[in-house]
């Protein structure tokens, strides 16, 4: 309980865009004004949720060493992405020893999980009480937070279909580590009642949104270049509009902490969120394309 005393989310969190472990992606990490947001975002404590972990490894639709896969994360234009990467990663056991030295490096690092609904609600909530545990015993103290990421298929219908999956999940995280601070990261194709739901069993934040379907922001537009894999996923500017409109309408039905997100690409739309009711914003496409207006908005808030 202490440790929830301790440690609050920041008015700024950085998503996805600091990789698995939290500590950067390669070859951004190259990149000067990638380090210098990072810098920023150490010294300020803002939170880094990291990239979705799967309890075992899994490998998705981008290798990141096979160019032939490059093709499933691509830039749109108005500081846009599009992309279908489909949660390669090498698992919780390899995640963790790399979150805790982003840790110990002095970022304040929150693992985010993807839940394997696929495989049968049992062996989800299995999966992911067995991941929760491996964190707490890899990180200790550092181990305050979990995002439960419950929006990352790229179709409209499997998105919607996993709401009593995740309600499940949530309340058997909910029960066996009642002090853990519980985000559930959600999508636009959610009902509003679902992040009530979410709300009354627990849960300590919701995130929203994840990226959109491409066919829900292009809908009169040509097909996906993605469409061999469900469309893949529109994050940054040509999603703000409808990701705006979907949390200024959650805010009034929710009192929780609210993290709010999707499509953020300068000072201004994070304002905007704010005036709406966020407490906190969240940050990823902005972070690989500019980061420099991503660290502009980090030292703006602050952690
Ligand atoms: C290339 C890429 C990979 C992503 N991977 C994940 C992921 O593994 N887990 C997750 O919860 N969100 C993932 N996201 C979603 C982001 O965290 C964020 O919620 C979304 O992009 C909308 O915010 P933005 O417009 O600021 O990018 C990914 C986004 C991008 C662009």
């Amino acid at each position: 309980m202490l440790r929830l005393m301790e440690k609050k989310l920041s008015p700024v969190v950085i998503s996805t865009a600091l990789g698995l472990g939290g500590q950067g992606i390669f070859p951004y990490t190259l990149w000067p004004a990638y380090l210098r947001l990072i810098k920023a975002v150490r010294e300020t404590g803002a939170a880094v949720l990291t990239k979705s972990a799967t309890r075992h490894p899994r490998q998705g639709n981008f290798i990141p060493a096979n160019p032939l896969t490059w093709k499933y994360i691509q830039r749109l234009p108005g500081c846009g992405m599009l992309n279908a990467y489909g949660l390669t990663n090498k698992g919780v056991e390899a995640a963790a020893p790399r979150i805790k030295k982003a840790c110990e490096a002095g970022l304040n690092v929150i693992p985010n999980l993807y839940p394997e609904f696929a495989k049968g609600t049992e062996t989800a909530v299995r999966e992911t009480l067995e991941a929760a545990g491996i964190y707490q015993k890899a990180l200790g103290a550092d181990f305050w937070a979990l995002e439960l990421n419950f929006s990352c298929p790229n179709s409209e219908e499997e998105i919607r279909e996993n709401a009593a999956q995740a309600l499940t999940c949530s309340r058997a995280v909910r029960q066996q580590f009642p002090d853990l601070y519980l985000i559930a990261k959600i999508s636009i194709c959610h009902p509003y009642e679902f992040a009530r739901q979410l709300e009354s069993l627990g849960v300590n934040a919701i995130h929203a949104v994840n990226t959109i379907p491409y066919d829900l922001v292009f809908p009169q537009g040509p097909p996906s270049p993605l469409a061999a894999v469900n469309g893949g996923g529109v994050s940054g500017g040509p999603a703000f509009a409808q990701a705006y409109r979907y949390n200024a309408g959650l805010r009034k039905f929710v009192k929780l902490f609210l993290i709010m997100g999707c499509g953020v690409t300068c000072l201004e739309d994070a304002k905007k969120y704010r005036d709406v009711g966020a407490d906190a914003v969240s940050i990823c496409t902005l972070a690989l394309r500019n980061p420099r207006e991503a660290e502009r908005i980090v030292r703006e808030y602050g952690g």
